[in-house]
């Protein structure tokens, strides 16, 4: 502290300096702002003429004040997590998963900055997800945006990679995404979401790999189809109404996601923003009557047997049976999702009980890349939250015990013999076996309990006698048995 009011006061006039002092001085810790706003501004104009060095246009941070103390909430931030390794190993094995079915398919791993410019998020359509949006204005004065999810991103990457890449693209990715949400079970403000995208496939056998992949993903944890199921629609059966009705192509976007809210607002409020878009009031009729198809022979005889959605549903139903997993889907016209970009297929999972929110989305987007400026090229994907898989296999009791897991508890029996089990460590650590060294000179009861806690296969006794020949003594923790083993044998 003594540093900064230094710098501050003698660039101060000295009029000033009795003041500052005593205000620094007397101040509890909440009450700094006075002075320092002062030393901010003091340091500012300091380096803005006074010849300081700093390149002209340069941001000056302000000067760090070493307070004694600042009592802080230890609690993070409201709907954000800690994760103490407890949880990790949770998280850690739920991303494995997530990964693992993602190599099975084929797919390769991408990530994306969590900070992208705000512009990459702005879309017309009033979607949720933009009032939701954590932006700012960074200290070069750009707008920018912590993600709220990874598509806008994976579009700009592929729209920068350009020719250089071979289609189809099959990528995956694991981020955090961050939206500023009312909290309910399963929704916070940051979340991890596991996103599987393929570009380049306009057929419905992309749609049809991806639900394919989830499934997989659910039957590895212990979900069954009894627990979850997919409701699956296309957003052509909109677009063929709205064609039909003579509404123009760009309100799709806007009419899709007030449709979205249907479950949310009252049935007038959805019908008067409806009819703020332009569309007529018997449009708005068949629309809404349209939602509550619940099977597709239905859906045939309102919009007829040629169109492209219901050829687009009918193939997926199809391939769902060849992939296996008719069981889990079902035709719901009612699933239209959030997102202003999705153009065909679009797919929720849910859980049967009804108690959660959607488990995962996702669908066809084939034109966000020319929003961007980039040329069209047919995409779907999906995003699988974190949180509500959680939820459920809480519930279910599936979710397993994940312990802390150490092969090796290598310790020495004399403080002089730490150097030597620090050789036996590395020599374990070498041949690719987790150790974990005791650093300090600890009773053998300790070390017990230590390899208790933490499921140590086996103890790794550096002693006296032994270390002489070159050996360690090994005593392995589930059986007892215990033996005496040349450094250079020990596997
Ligand atoms: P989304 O439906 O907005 O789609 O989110 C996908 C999933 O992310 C949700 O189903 C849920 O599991 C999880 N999720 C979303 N918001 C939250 C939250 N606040 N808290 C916890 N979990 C949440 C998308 O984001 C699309 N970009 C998915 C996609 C990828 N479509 C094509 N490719």
């Amino acid at each position: 502290m003594r540093a900064a009011i230094h710098i501050a006061t003698t660039r101060l006039s000295s009029c000033l300096r009795p003041i500052l002092l005593l205000d620094l001085v007397s101040c509890s810790p909440r009450q700094f702002s006075t002075p320092r706003r002062l030393i901010c501004s003091a340091a500012t104009k300091a380096s803005d003429g006074g010849g300081g060095g700093g390149r002209s246009g340069s941001i000056v941070a302000p000067p760090v004040i070493e307070e004694n103390f600042q009592k802080i909430d230890v609690n993070p931030p409201k709907g954000t997590r800690d994760f103490a390794p407890e949880d990790m190993r949770l998280r850690s094995w739920l991303f494995n998963h997530f990964k693992e079915v993602s190599r099975l398919f084929g797919y390769e791993e991408v990530d994306f900055p969590v900070l992208e410019t705000e512009a990459l998020f702005i879309r017309k359509a009033g979607e949720e997800i933009r009032d939701q949006l954590y932006c700012f204005e960074d200290r070069g004065n750009r707008r920018v945006a912590l993600r709220p999810e990874l598509t806008p991103s994976l579009a700009r990457l592929v729209i920068q990679k350009g020719k250089s890449v071979s289609l189809p693209l099959k990528w995956f990715a694991v981020g955090q995404c961050w939206r500023y949400e009312r909290m309910t079970r399963g929704r916070r403000r940051e979340h991890y979401q596991w996103n599987m995208d393929i570009i380049g496939v306009p057929q419905v056998t992309a749609e049809a790999e991806l639900i394919s992949s989830i499934v997989t993903f659910f039957k590895r944890v212990g979900i069954t189809a009894s627990d979850v199921g997919f409701k699956v629609s296309s957003r052509k059966v909109l677009q063929e109404l709205l064609t039909k009705y003579g509404v123009p192509e760009k309100l799709f976007g806007r009419v899709c996601v007030i449709i979205d809210k249907i479950e949310k607002l009252p049935i007038d409020e959805i019908k008067k923003e409806l009819g703020f878009t332009g569309i007529s009031e018997d449009a708005i009729e068949q629309l809404l009557q349209v939602l509550s198809v619940k099977s597709l022979d239905d859906l045939e005889d309102i919009l007829g047997g040629a169109g492209e959605a219901i050829a687009d549903l009918k193939q997926l139903f199809s391939l769902a049976e060849k992939f296996g997993y008719s069981e889990w889907i079902q035709f719901d016209a009612s699933v239209v999702r959030g997102l202003a970009y999705y153009t065909g297929i679009v797919f929720e999972g849910f859980d049967r009980k009804g108690k959660l929110r959607a488990i995962c989305g996702g669908g066809r987007y084939d034109r966000l890349l020319s929003t961007y400026g980039g040329d069209d090229i047919p995409a779907c994907g999906f995003g699988f939250g974190d949180a509500v898989i959680v939820e459920l296999l809480k519930e279910k009791g599936l979710l397993p015990e994940v312990r802390q897991e150490v092969e090796n508890i290598v310790c020495a029996l004399d403080k002089d013999l730490q150097g030597a089990a620090s050789t036996v460590a590395t020599a374990l650590r070498d041949k690719g076996q987790t150790v974990d060294l005791v650093l300090e000179s600890k009773p053998l009861k300790w070390v017990f309990k230590r390899a208790a806690r933490v499921n140590a296969r086996r103890l790794v006794l550096v002693g006296k006698t032994e270390w002489e020949d070159g050996s360690v003594s090994v005593k392995v923790l589930s059986t007892g048995e215990q033996f005496q083993v040349k450094l250079s044998d020990l596997e």
